[in-house]
């Protein structure tokens, strides 16, 4: 596709979930640390072995699970434009402070205010049956007494182009298959316009998702603003595949879909702020990250509050611990992510300009299981300097492993104009069983791996605030 969708895509999808398969480690095993590096490093062994045992096996044992269940639990799910969304910001930026951390504070940010509203879809030919929906964000509503139209099922878009003919006047269903998330979540973002073109009134998509317990998976969809705007939805897998042995029966299908999501004007939301401020050299910044926005459905515990908490407990950690990093040790926690970065995309606006002073910007946004690395995107040298601090953790840890391709949507902006990236390398294979569904809550979690993803997290934060350089570009 060209124009918007594919830029739009790359931001939204964090790059190691695109590398999990082929992931491989970095190449660079043959050069060597320059010998200062390589020294200064090795005094930082005792202090990772400190930040270790207190996240794993000290006070900071299931800190970051209770904290986060507590405010899950509180919450629930945090939609942008919501004010269940602010009033969670209050409660962080409230913790915060209590935490000791230094400028806690909201930097205002414009954000996307969509609703759902009431949804519903019934298949009435060739029989009676309930289809499961879950609109997609960004998505208009259908008139008030809903769309009653034919349908078609297809399993790519080659095929609805060859198909094209048949398409005017029908809702189209999108039955393609699950080929990673990048790939297939393109059928959730275009479908909608693809189809409108050829004169489709709604579309229907199956679930991105690899596996369902007839499990409906939301996420945000981009309209081509020269199309007409048509209603879309997810199904489950289970649907998606009924519909398509029907239609192969030569069965004419016939669906009623109603939909009353809309979308509001822009509000006001905030990227919340705190930090520990650097001893030497205040304006040089690291930041670690998550966000704290979620879909309407589930709880947002894996997506993103799993992020956002190991993001904050490595700042606990640093100041429980009497550690002073050189430079300023910065949390964010986006607001509005799931719409495609949107609170991220004003606090680059907001730094850019600073961007010199910034050394790497850290965000876990895919899963917080059982850790395996890190992952990175920066120069060489600064590669080596990763893998360096990799080799500090203890083995139990499994992280001395740095792959190519870290940071995620957040931090894309800062990524693209050079800046270092990481996120954390885990064990996410079962992530898009839950993601963007009701699945999403505590259950996923488990206490002991976030400990230790918050262990490899803070350990290599605090290094990179604390060695005398920033990570070296290209
Ligand atoms: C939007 O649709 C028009 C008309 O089909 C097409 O020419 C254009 O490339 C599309 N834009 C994007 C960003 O896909
Ligand atoms: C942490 O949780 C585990 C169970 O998941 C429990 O056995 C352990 O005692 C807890 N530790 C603390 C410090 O509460
Ligand atoms: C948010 O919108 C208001 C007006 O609606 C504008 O004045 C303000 O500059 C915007 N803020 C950002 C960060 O874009
Ligand atoms: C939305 O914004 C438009 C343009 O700024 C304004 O005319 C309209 O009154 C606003 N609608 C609401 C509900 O605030
Ligand atoms: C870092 O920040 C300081 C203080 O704002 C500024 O003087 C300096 O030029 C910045 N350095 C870079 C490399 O941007
Ligand atoms: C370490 O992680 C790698 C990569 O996922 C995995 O193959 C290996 O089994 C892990 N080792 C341990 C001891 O967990
Ligand atoms: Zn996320």
């Amino acid at each position: 596709m060209a124009g918007l969708f594919p830029s739009l895509l790359l931001l939204l999808v964090p790059l190691s979930l695109t590398a999990l398969a082929e992931a491989s480690p970095s190449s660079t095993h043959d050069k060597f640390l320059p010998d200062k590096i390589a020294r200064e490093l090795a005094g930082y062994q005792d202090v990772v072995e400190q930040i270790v045992d207190y996240a794993v096996n000290g006070p900071g044992q299931n800190q970051s699970y209770d904290r986060l269940a507590t405010f899950t639990d509180a919450f629930g799910s945090r939609l942008s434009g919501t004010q269940n969304l602010e009033n969670s910001i209050d409660y962080m930026l409230e913790y915060l402070r209590k935490d000791g951390l230094d400028n806690v504070h909201g930097e205002d940010v414009n954000v996307t205010r969509w609703l759902r509203n009431q949804e519903s879809a019934r298949l009435v030919e060739p029989r009676d049956y309930v289809i499961a929906i879950s609109s997609l964000g960004s998505s208009v509503g259908t008139p008030e007494e809903g769309i009653l139209a034919y349908a078609i099922v297809v399993r790519s878009f080659d095929e609805l182009v060859t198909r094209m003919d048949e398409v005017t006047g029908k809702i189209v269903v999108f039955n393609q298959d699950y080929e990673g998330y990048p790939k297939s979540a393109i059928y959730r973002v275009a479908s909608a316009s693809r189809a409108a073109e050829f004169g489709a009134v709604a579309t229907l998509i199956r679930s991105v998702a690899p596996f369902s317990i007839h499990s409906v998976h939301t996420g945000i969809q981009f309209y081509n603003e020269s199309l007409p705007k048509i209603p879309t939805a997810c199904i489950t897998i289970e649907d998606a595949e009924m519909l398509y042995r029907m239609e192969q029966r030569g069965t004419r299908l016939r669906i009623q879909l109603i939909m009353g999501a809309e979308n509001l004007n822009m509000t006001r939301s905030r990227n919340t702020v705190a930090e520990i401020t650097g001893s030497v050299y205040p304006e040089q910044v690291v930041v670690v990250s998550g966000h704290i926005d979620s879909w309407d459905v589930g709880q947002g515990a894996m997506d993103d509050g799993g992020g956002v908490f190991i993001s904050w407990q490595a700042l606990t950690t640093v100041r429980a611990l009497g550690l002073k990093p050189k430079r300023t040790l910065r949390l964010v926690l986006w607001t509005d992510e799931e719409a495609g970065g949107v609170g991220s995309q004003q606090y680059y606006d907001a730094h850019k300009t600073e961007a010199g002073n910034y050394s790497v910007l850290l965000e876990s946004d895919e899963g917080v299981f059982t850790p395996y690395g890190m992952e990175f995107t920066g120069s060489g040298a600064a590669m080596m300097v990763m893998e360096g601090i990799g080799k500090l953790l203890p083995e139990f840890l499994n992280s001395s492993v740095i792959y190519a391709g870290g940071g995620g949507t957040d931090v894309g902006w800062w990524r693209a104009s050079g800046v270092p990236t990481g996120s954390i390398a885990n064990h996410n294979e079962h992530y898009f069983y839950f993601h963007h569904s009701d699945g999403d809550t505590m259950t996923v979690l488990d206490p002991h791996q976030m400990d230790l993803c918050s262990a490899v997290w803070t350990a290599f934060a605090y290094v990179l605030a604390d060695m005398d350089d920033l990570l070296p570009r290209d």
